[in-house]
């Protein structure tokens, strides 16, 4: 971004404390801005590692508007290499994941590159004997992105070399991860079926603030979790088998979701408690029976006893501890946003287990679902209205200034189930990646 562009951008005049002007959400600078300041310093998540399970295994995603190829080499470690040839530019990975046989071959003129991004060979060699290239040197082999953490098979990576620690970042919502991988009886989760992909023609953030958003499900999904309710008692004499169960969750009464626990953390992060109840059907015994030969009663009891709905991992990922749901979101352009859903298995858990939560991510997550359609009409909705005339300002209201200090182990605010803190918190993050600052202390949001 030009250094003029930049300057027209007035960061702290598009935030008050409960309101965000519409320029976060519609003004390309600001998109620019964002790439640069905050995509390009956050811990983003790249992928998990079972998406690579072999040698040569290969994922190419995106980090901001980079391009990325996350590579297994032979030794079992993971690199996160920017996809660009050093000869002429060429990407050197396809989107989505493959495989090669020990070496990355560009697709122009096969210079190839060893696993873990190390230049190899370049064809008609005897042509650069007395230039200034050099095999060894660095500069001639694909770039390894600065900063990159597995944690728990979770690959996150930062695009700058110095900043805030990955331990600092995840600390907050680390628990959601460890519990994600603490359900699966053998204490590991692997990513299996295909990718869903959703593209949004919506702001990023658009995105983010609806998945703690327990304001919107009565309205947004009125017409999906009626639906559910009318089959039930034409169809199935009023039983809601999971399928229609976990539809009709969006119906409860406002009453309903002011008794969830909203907690928010530094960094933007946040969780919902859980929505639905975790079932007691002979699957759901068959799965506690597992867990509780691999771990002990007690422990399978307190693992499960950790009920929440999404958790928000600021600005790249949500988790859904409860039914093994991971969305990533890529930002395209200021009103485009993609959202890939990955479906993770429990290892150890009964295969049964498998089903259901292939049917929370058909029935909630997918392209098709008449839950996840409610929502992003909604976005796109939201991103139309902002850019006309009709205001300037977004408001952020709901229960603000009424936020608690949490005294639990994950510290950071607790607000009630019908607070906007998750959204205002993000905010708080926002502000700080593009004002460029080094985190502090989580303080009241807005602030
Ligand atoms: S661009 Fe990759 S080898 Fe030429
Ligand atoms: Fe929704």
């Amino acid at each position: 971004m030009s250094a003029s562009r930049e300057a027209q951008i007035d960061i702290e005049n598009l935030l008050r404390a409960d309101e965000v002007h519409k320029d976060v959400y519609v003004n390309d600078h600001v998109f620019d801005l964002e790439m640069d300041r905050i995509f390009g310093h956050a811990w983003v998540y790249v992928g998990h590692d079972s998406q690579v399970p072999n040698a040569g295994d290969y994922w190419t995603t995106l980090i901001g508007k980079e391009s990325v190829v996350m590579t297994r080499d032979k030794s079992g470690q993971i690199h996160v290499l920017f996809n660009r040839c050093p000869h002429k530019g060429a990407r050197i990975a396809g989107d989505g994941c493959g495989h090669v046989k020990g070496l990355f071959r560009c697709p122009y003129h096969a210079w190839t590159f060893g696993l873990d991004g190390k230049l190899r060979g370049v064809p008609y060699s005897e042509g650069y004997q007395n230039t200034n290239f050099d095999l060894e040197d660095p500069r001639f082999s694909l770039k390894k992105v600065p900063r990159v953490e597995c944690y728990r098979g979770f690959v996150f990576a930062s695009l700058a070399e110095e900043g805030d620690s990955f331990e600092d970042f995840i600390s907050g919502v680390k628990s959601s991860l460890d519990n994600f991988c603490d359900r699966a009886p053998l204490g590991k989760v692997r990513v299996v079926g295909g990718t869903f992909r959703v593209m949004q023609r919506s702001n990023w953030k658009v995105f983010f603030e609806n998945l703690n958003d327990t304001g919107h499900p009565i309205a947004t999904h009125e017409s999906s979790y009626k639906a559910a309710r009318q089959y039930a008692n034409q169809e199935l004499d009023g039983e809601m088998p999971f399928q229609l169960h976990i539809i009709d969750g969006n119906g409860e009464p406002p009453e309903f979701w002011a008794n969830l626990d909203l907690h928010a953390f530094e960094f933007g992060h946040s969780y919902m408690t859980a929505i639905f109840k975790a079932p007691n059907d002979p699957l759901s015994q068959a799965y506690y029976a597992s867990l509780a030969s691999a771990k002990g009663e007690d422990s399978a009891s307190e693992i499960l006893s950790v009920s929440r709905h999404n958790t928000i991992i600021y600005p790249s990922c949500s988790p859904h501890t409860s039914f093994q749901q991971w969305r990533v979101i890529r930002p395209i352009s200021v009103d485009k946003t993609l959202v890939e859903i990955f479906t993770f298995e429990l290892e150890g858990a009964p295969p049964e287990l498998l089903q259901r939560t292939f049917i929370y991510s058909n029935v909630v997550n997918s392209p098709s679902s008449i839950v996840m359609t409610d929502d992003v009409h909604v976005y796109a909705e939201c991103q139309r209205g902002l850019t006309t005339q009709g205001g300037d300002w977004v408001s952020q209201h709901r229960k603000a200034g009424q936020d608690k200090s949490f005294e639990g182990a994950d510290g950071g605010l607790i607000g009630e189930g019908s607070s906007e803190l998750p959204i205002r918190n993000q905010f708080s993050a926002w502000k700080r990646y593009m004002l460029g600052e080094r985190n502090q202390e989580l303080r009241s949001p807005g602030s």
